[in-house]
Protein backbone atom coordinates (compact mmCIF):
# COMPACT_ATOMS: atom_id res chain seq x y z
CA UNK A 1 0.00 0.00 0.00
CA UNK A 2 0.87 3.29 -1.09
CA UNK A 3 1.33 6.38 1.10
CA UNK A 4 0.51 9.81 -0.14
CA UNK A 5 0.50 13.27 1.71
CA UNK A 6 -2.44 15.56 0.88
CA UNK A 7 -1.38 19.28 1.54
CA UNK A 8 0.43 21.86 -0.40
CA UNK A 9 2.52 22.71 2.56
CA UNK A 10 6.15 22.26 1.68
CA UNK A 11 7.37 22.45 5.31
CA UNK A 12 5.08 19.37 6.20
CA UNK A 13 6.15 17.39 3.13
CA UNK A 14 9.62 17.88 4.18
CA UNK A 15 8.85 17.17 7.76
CA UNK A 16 6.91 14.02 6.42
CA UNK A 17 9.74 12.66 3.61
CA UNK A 18 12.02 12.56 6.56
CA UNK A 19 10.32 9.39 8.30
CA UNK A 20 11.15 7.89 4.64
CA UNK A 21 7.47 6.02 4.12
CA UNK A 22 6.01 9.05 2.00
CA UNK A 23 5.35 7.31 -1.94
CA UNK A 24 3.85 10.56 -3.08
CA UNK A 25 1.59 14.13 -2.95
CA UNK A 26 -1.60 14.54 -3.89
CA UNK A 27 -2.78 18.54 -3.69
CA UNK A 28 -6.13 20.47 -4.76
CA UNK A 29 -7.16 23.83 -5.47
CA UNK A 30 -7.78 24.53 -1.80
CA UNK A 31 -5.08 23.27 -0.69
CA UNK A 32 -2.94 25.39 -2.58
CA UNK A 33 -5.03 28.56 -2.34
CA UNK A 34 -4.01 27.97 1.78
CA UNK A 35 -0.11 28.58 0.65
CA UNK A 36 -0.80 31.81 -1.57
CA UNK A 37 1.81 30.89 -3.73
CA UNK A 38 1.16 29.72 -7.53
CA UNK A 39 0.18 26.19 -8.43
CA UNK A 40 3.68 25.78 -10.48
CA UNK A 41 5.69 26.97 -7.94
CA UNK A 42 4.17 24.72 -5.28
CA UNK A 43 4.35 22.04 -7.62
CA UNK A 44 8.10 22.05 -8.82
CA UNK A 45 9.04 22.37 -5.34
CA UNK A 46 7.20 19.34 -3.96
CA UNK A 47 8.59 17.55 -6.90
CA UNK A 48 12.34 18.76 -5.33
CA UNK A 49 11.43 17.37 -2.02
CA UNK A 50 9.20 13.94 -2.80
CA UNK A 51 10.23 11.25 -5.82
CA UNK A 52 7.08 10.29 -6.20
CA UNK A 53 3.56 10.87 -8.21
CA UNK A 54 2.52 14.75 -6.82
CA UNK A 55 -1.40 15.77 -8.29
CA UNK A 56 -1.90 18.97 -9.74
CA UNK A 57 -5.19 19.83 -10.50
CA UNK A 58 -6.68 21.31 -13.62
CA UNK A 59 -9.07 24.57 -13.44
CA UNK A 60 -10.71 24.45 -16.16
CA UNK A 61 -14.14 22.69 -16.99
CA UNK A 62 -14.48 22.08 -20.33
CA UNK A 63 -12.32 19.32 -21.87
CA UNK A 64 -10.15 21.33 -24.45
CA UNK A 65 -8.98 23.97 -21.51
CA UNK A 66 -8.27 20.76 -19.62
CA UNK A 67 -5.93 19.11 -21.69
CA UNK A 68 -4.27 22.26 -22.63
CA UNK A 69 -3.81 22.78 -18.95
CA UNK A 70 -2.43 19.46 -18.52
CA UNK A 71 0.11 20.07 -21.23
CA UNK A 72 1.51 22.89 -19.94
CA UNK A 73 1.69 21.41 -15.99
CA UNK A 74 3.07 17.99 -17.32
CA UNK A 75 6.08 20.10 -18.78
CA UNK A 76 6.82 20.74 -14.49
CA UNK A 77 7.69 17.26 -14.13
CA UNK A 78 8.15 13.95 -15.11
CA UNK A 79 6.70 12.93 -11.62
CA UNK A 80 3.82 14.80 -11.95
CA UNK A 81 -0.21 13.46 -12.35
CA UNK A 82 -2.35 15.21 -13.92
CA UNK A 83 -6.22 15.72 -11.34
CA UNK A 84 -9.31 15.71 -13.20
CA UNK A 85 -12.53 16.06 -11.94
CA UNK A 86 -15.04 13.56 -12.49
CA UNK A 87 -16.95 15.28 -14.82
CA UNK A 88 -18.25 14.49 -18.31
CA UNK A 89 -15.54 17.10 -19.84
CA UNK A 90 -12.78 15.50 -16.87
CA UNK A 91 -13.74 11.60 -17.82
CA UNK A 92 -12.89 12.36 -21.76
CA UNK A 93 -9.82 14.56 -20.78
CA UNK A 94 -8.69 11.09 -18.78
CA UNK A 95 -9.37 8.89 -22.32
CA UNK A 96 -7.32 11.30 -24.30
CA UNK A 97 -4.33 11.90 -21.83
CA UNK A 98 -4.45 7.92 -21.00
CA UNK A 99 -4.02 7.57 -24.77
CA UNK A 100 -0.92 9.98 -24.67
CA UNK A 101 0.68 8.07 -21.26
CA UNK A 102 -0.12 11.04 -19.64
CA UNK A 103 -0.63 9.99 -15.73
CA UNK A 104 -3.86 10.73 -14.80
CA UNK A 105 -5.84 10.96 -11.08
CA UNK A 106 -9.83 11.29 -11.55
CA UNK A 107 -11.05 13.35 -8.29
CA UNK A 108 -14.11 13.81 -6.72
CA UNK A 109 -15.51 10.11 -6.70
CA UNK A 110 -18.77 9.38 -4.85
CA UNK A 111 -19.74 6.23 -6.40
CA UNK A 112 -19.09 3.05 -7.99
CA UNK A 113 -20.30 3.48 -11.60
CA UNK A 114 -17.70 7.09 -11.15
CA UNK A 115 -15.32 4.89 -10.59
CA UNK A 116 -15.84 2.33 -13.11
CA UNK A 117 -15.74 5.32 -15.37
CA UNK A 118 -12.24 6.36 -14.51
CA UNK A 119 -11.03 2.83 -15.08
CA UNK A 120 -12.87 2.54 -18.39
CA UNK A 121 -11.18 6.28 -19.44
CA UNK A 122 -7.38 4.38 -18.46
CA UNK A 123 -7.09 6.38 -15.16
CA UNK A 124 -4.22 5.76 -13.39
CA UNK A 125 -5.61 6.52 -10.40
CA UNK A 126 -9.13 7.18 -9.00
CA UNK A 127 -8.93 9.36 -5.71
CA UNK A 128 -13.00 8.30 -3.72
CA UNK A 129 -13.78 11.28 -0.72
CA UNK A 130 -14.19 8.82 1.97
CA UNK A 131 -14.57 11.67 4.85
CA UNK A 132 -16.91 13.76 2.43
CA UNK A 133 -18.85 10.94 1.88
CA UNK A 134 -19.16 10.09 5.83
CA UNK A 135 -19.77 13.79 6.29
CA UNK A 136 -22.45 13.53 4.32
CA UNK A 137 -23.93 10.77 6.37
CA UNK A 138 -22.90 7.79 3.50
CA UNK A 139 -20.20 5.14 4.33
CA UNK A 140 -17.16 5.88 2.68
CA UNK A 141 -15.56 3.07 3.24
CA UNK A 142 -18.06 1.10 1.56
CA UNK A 143 -17.54 2.69 -1.68
CA UNK A 144 -13.66 1.76 -1.24
CA UNK A 145 -15.10 -1.75 -1.39
CA UNK A 146 -17.15 -1.76 -3.45
CA UNK A 147 -14.58 -0.09 -6.18
CA UNK A 148 -11.77 -2.92 -4.80
CA UNK A 149 -14.70 -5.36 -6.12
CA UNK A 150 -15.23 -3.95 -9.63
CA UNK A 151 -11.95 -3.29 -10.43
CA UNK A 152 -11.00 -7.19 -9.47
CA UNK A 153 -14.02 -8.22 -10.88
CA UNK A 154 -12.81 -6.78 -14.48
CA UNK A 155 -8.99 -6.60 -13.70
CA UNK A 156 -8.79 -2.84 -14.21
CA UNK A 157 -5.23 -1.53 -13.25
CA UNK A 158 -6.82 1.81 -11.90
CA UNK A 159 -5.03 2.77 -8.71
CA UNK A 160 -7.43 3.00 -5.74
CA UNK A 161 -6.67 6.23 -3.95
CA UNK A 162 -8.45 6.87 -0.76
CA UNK A 163 -8.91 10.43 -0.71
CA UNK A 164 -10.24 12.61 2.05
CA UNK A 165 -9.42 10.89 5.23
CA UNK A 166 -10.11 12.10 8.36
CA UNK A 167 -8.50 9.93 11.07
CA UNK A 168 -6.11 6.66 11.37
CA UNK A 169 -9.85 4.68 11.75
CA UNK A 170 -9.32 5.56 7.87
CA UNK A 171 -6.41 4.81 7.01
CA UNK A 172 -6.91 1.01 8.65
CA UNK A 173 -10.01 0.62 6.90
CA UNK A 174 -8.88 1.25 3.60
CA UNK A 175 -5.88 -0.81 3.97
CA UNK A 176 -8.00 -3.45 5.21
CA UNK A 177 -10.38 -3.11 2.17
CA UNK A 178 -7.80 -3.38 -0.15
CA UNK A 179 -7.39 0.47 -1.06
CA UNK A 180 -3.88 0.42 -3.52
CA UNK A 181 -3.38 4.10 -1.77
CA UNK A 182 -4.16 6.54 1.04
CA UNK A 183 -3.42 9.93 0.75
CA UNK A 184 -4.06 11.57 3.83
CA UNK A 185 -3.34 14.84 5.50
CA UNK A 186 0.30 15.65 7.37
CA UNK A 187 -1.30 15.50 11.20
CA UNK A 188 -3.30 12.11 10.46
CA UNK A 189 -0.22 10.59 9.16
CA UNK A 190 1.68 11.31 12.30
CA UNK A 191 -0.82 10.41 14.28
CA UNK A 192 -0.49 6.76 13.14
CA UNK A 193 2.79 6.16 15.06
CA UNK A 194 1.06 7.35 18.01
CA UNK A 195 0.53 4.32 20.62
CA UNK A 196 0.18 4.69 24.63
CA UNK A 197 1.55 1.27 24.90
CA UNK A 198 4.44 2.35 22.82
CA UNK A 199 5.38 5.05 24.88
CA UNK A 200 4.60 3.35 28.22
CA UNK A 201 6.74 0.01 27.14
CA UNK A 202 9.41 2.36 25.76
CA UNK A 203 9.85 4.14 29.17
CA UNK A 204 9.91 0.98 30.75
CA UNK A 205 12.47 -0.25 28.99
CA UNK A 206 14.74 2.61 29.38
CA UNK A 207 14.09 3.03 32.87
CA UNK A 208 14.81 -0.71 33.44
CA UNK A 209 18.39 0.11 30.67
CA UNK A 210 19.42 2.86 33.24
CA UNK A 211 19.14 0.62 36.53
CA UNK A 212 21.01 -2.03 35.57
CA UNK A 213 23.79 0.27 33.63
CA UNK A 214 24.43 1.90 36.88
C1 LIG B 1 -7.58 14.38 -2.41
O1 LIG B 1 -6.91 14.32 -3.40
C2 LIG B 1 -8.14 15.62 -1.88
O2 LIG B 1 -7.16 16.62 -2.00
C3 LIG B 1 -8.48 15.55 -0.41
O3 LIG B 1 -8.23 14.28 0.11
C4 LIG B 1 -9.79 16.13 -0.05
O4 LIG B 1 -9.96 16.02 1.33
P1 LIG B 1 -11.03 16.88 2.16
O5 LIG B 1 -12.37 16.27 1.95
O6 LIG B 1 -10.58 16.75 3.58
O7 LIG B 1 -10.94 18.29 1.64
Amino acid sequence: MKFFIDTGMVEEIKEAAKWGIIDGVTTNPSLIAKTGRSQADVIKEICSIIDGPISAEVIATDTEGMLSEAMEIAKWHDNVVIKLPLTEEGIAACAKLSEQGVKTNVTLCFSPNQALLAAKAGATYISPFIGRLDDAGHDGMALIEEIRTIYDNFGFTTEILAASIRNSTHVRDAAIVGSDVITAPYGVLKALYKHPLTDKGLAAFLADHEKANK
